[in-house]
């Protein structure tokens, strides 16, 4: 075990609910002890929490693992939750968002409005042909539009594909085509770090790239939303939003789907270079988000202002931006802006504003507030926050100290919640106001979910113990597999232990049981709290000309986490040819930043004779994590060739 994480282990700070927090919290340690009395029962209360259409009389059909269906035999719409449920109990005047521009332009949409324009939203999809099942992609900024589309493709039964906005055109196509979607909802452009950021284009790429990919396109109309008034090409199948939604009716009953009609599909990286389709369905993918929202946020749907900042393009923006929030009745804030545009307090200034009570972000964005000091937050009244929440990535014990005293003024707690893209919504978290929280340690499953650490063959670790997190049990929000792909979803996340299902992360179990999670076991990075994968990267890597071979690690970076770190070897037929280019490393970084998008960028490329490989031809990317992360190299003895490291420590050393 790394020394460093040993010392983390060893936290003594520890910091119990105050008395002021504990007497309104909403969250009690009778949720544990209901949840523990019987599990299956506790779920189904959460469950009924929604608006089901028709009741559901079983709560978990596990008769053909690890395919769970929840709920099975209900019926609801999940729009409907999230909108007319609340304008029917005389709410629609609350404020859902609190939209602010990069620009400073600003508007406040009540529940009323948005379903408003949900309803006619639905309408006009319902005219392009859409319906139940029909998968829709969604390429948008950070705008209202962005959450009106996703419930207006949930109020049909159909099944939404957001596409992060940062995405190139390539994996707009591939997602596109995994999911067969016939029609894609973008903008012309978005704002971003104080210009136009144009996204249209980026659509007409990928559909022009269809070439020889296959026998017919799927897409038949583009929807473009206007934002950023940028000039866009336009052809036979584009139509503009805002004149479709002038056309619309604006009556749209909600119709009952089942429980597990698909809701949507997300694309998240593996260990291989095709990132796969997580699909989450309705009903219990709903429960598990309202319920977490509710309880973990300590929310109370009268008073509070919730800023997650999450894009709606990751997980984060579906359970805790659209549906989680949704479902309870929630006031937000929702900015489609950088942090630091146009100055390095935005995102405080905007807490000011709105007078936002729980805030909910990424260690990384912690981090580097923290790196340009206090001063900045100092400057704005942050006194109206209640609660704070983190997510993504662990977050070191130093940012949890800083983020507890400026901006939670050492009295707000502090929620780090454990989670990924398959598990739909939070596993891991304290409750506010129940558990003594401690810094750096995620802490205690959610009421009703089944976490354990186990070794390599499956068997607990026990206190103070690392090994592998696993979910023993089911659980309402999990993924019901990968779209297109039921083998894949056993094989990745299954097939390992049998009966838990692996999430791929490191874990340690501390002396009071509480648990630290200790990054991925496997070929997958988290840079920024996105995941990407090696070969992902590596995939891109060698499609350029120049490139023979490339092996990518993750290494340790202050601020992402995670850098993307690439060695590559140039093909001996192109080293005259790249020779005479100035600068390999940047001819390769926007290679990656065109072919994935720019979050895949890596931060350093270094041009390489040899990789390290084992006798097999494995590469030995735990050697090039020590290279890139400045270590001596650990045991090399079971390289092919035991001097190739010396030579590569030489060549980057060298830089
Ligand atoms: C991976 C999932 C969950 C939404 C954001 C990322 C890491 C996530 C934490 C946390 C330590 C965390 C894990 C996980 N992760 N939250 N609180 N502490 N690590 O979703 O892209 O599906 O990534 O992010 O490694 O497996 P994702």
């Amino acid at each position: 075990m790394n020394p460093q994480i040993d010392n983390l282990l060893h936290e003594n700070r520890k910091f119990p609910p105050s008395d002021a927090f504990v007497s309104q919290a909403l969250a009690t340690a009778a949720l544990y002890d209901e949840a523990k009395a019987d599990r299956l029962e506790f779920w189904a209360n959460q469950a009924r929490e929604l608006h089901w259409d028709t009741p559901f009389t079983q709560t978990l059909d596990w008769s053909n693992p690890p395919f769970a269906k929840w709920f099975d035999d209900g019926t609801l719409n999940v729009a409907y939750n999230c909108l007319d449920r609340h304008v029917e109990a005389g709410n629609g005047d609350r404020v859902a968002f609190h939209w602010e521009g990069e620009q400073g332009d600003s508007r406040s949409v009540t529940y009323a409005e948005l379903t408003a324009e949900v309803k006619r939203a639905a309408n006009v999809l319902s005219g392009l042909g859409i319906g139940q099942g029909d998968r829709v992609a969604i390429y948008l900024p950070m705008i209202p539009e962005a959450v009106v589309a996703m419930l207006a493709v949930a109020r049909l039964g159909a099944v939404h594909s957001v596409i992060f906005g940062g995405f190139s055109a390539d994996s707009i196509r591939s997602r596109v085509d995994d999911a067969s979607a016939k029609l894609v909802i973008t903008a012309d452009g978005g704002w971003r770090k104080g210009k136009v950021s144009a996204l249209k284009p980026a659509v007409d790429a990928a559909l022009e790239a269809r070439g020889d990919l296959g026998p017919q396109e799927t897409v038949t109309n583009v929807l473009v939303v206007k934002r950023g008034e940028n000039q866009v090409d336009w052809t036979d199948r584009d139509l503009w939003w805002h004149e479709e939604m002038a056309k619309a009716d604006a009556e749209h009953e909600a119709q009952p789907f089942p429980a597990e009609n698909p809701l949507f599909i997300l694309y998240t990286s593996g260990t291989t270079g095709k990132p796969k389709g997580i699909l989450h369905t309705s009903g219990g993918y709903l429960t598990q988000s309202a319920f977490t929202h509710k309880v973990v946020f300590d929310l109370k749907p009268e008073s509070d202002v919730y800023w997650c900042t999450a894009d709606i393009g990751w997980i984060t923006g579906h359970s805790y931006v659209v549906y989680g929030p949704l479902a309870n009745g929630t006031t937000q804030v929702l900015y489609e802006g950088t942090p630091d545009t146009p100055h390095p307090g935005r995102w405080w200034e905007i807490i000011e504003k709105y007078k936002v009570t729980t805030f909910y972000t990424a260690p990384t964005a912690i981090r580097s507030f923290m790196k340009l000091g206090r001063k900045i937050p100092k400057k704005f009244d942050l006194s109206s926050i209640r609660l704070l929440g983190s997510v993504g990535e662990p977050i070191n014990p130093e940012a949890w100290m800083w983020y507890r005293k400026v901006i939670g003024a050492k009295a707000a707690p502090i929620v780090d919640t454990w989670w990924q893209t398959e598990t739909g919504a939070m596993m891991i978290s304290a409750l506010p106001g129940v558990t003594e929280t401690k810094p750096g340690s995620a802490q205690v499953p959610i009421p009703g979910i089944s976490i354990d650490v186990v070794d390599d063959d499956g068997v607990h670790v026990g206190t103070g113990n690392g090994g592998l997190l696993v979910v023993t049990e089911p659980w309402p929000s999990m993924l019901r597999g990968i779209w297109g792909d039921p083998e894949r979803y056993q094989e990745t996340y299954w097939d390992k232990f049998g009966d838990k299902y692996f999430a791929g992360d490191g874990a340690r179990l501390d002396d009071d049981g509480d648990i630290w999670l200790l990054g991925r076991v496997d070929d997958v990075m988290n840079v920024s709290g996105h995941r990407l994968s090696t070969a992902e990267i590596e995939s891109a890597l060698v499609a350029h000309p120049f490139t023979a071979e490339a092996a990518v690690v993750g290494a340790a970076d202050e601020t992402t986490g995670q850098a993307v770190v690439a060695f590559v070897i140039i093909k001996e037929s192109m080293l005259e040819e790249s020779a005479a280019v100035e600068d390999i490393a940047a001819v390769l970084r926007s290679h990656v930043g065109e072919q994935i998008g720019p979050i895949a960028r890596p931060r350093d490329v270094f041009v390489v004779n040899e990789l390290p490989k084992t006798r097999s031809g494995k590469i030995m990317r735990r050697l090039l994590r020590d290279v890139a992360e400045g270590r001596d190299v650990g045991d090399t003895t079971t390289l092919a060739d035991t001097t190739v490291m010396q030579i590569i420590t030489g060549q980057v050393s060298a830089k």
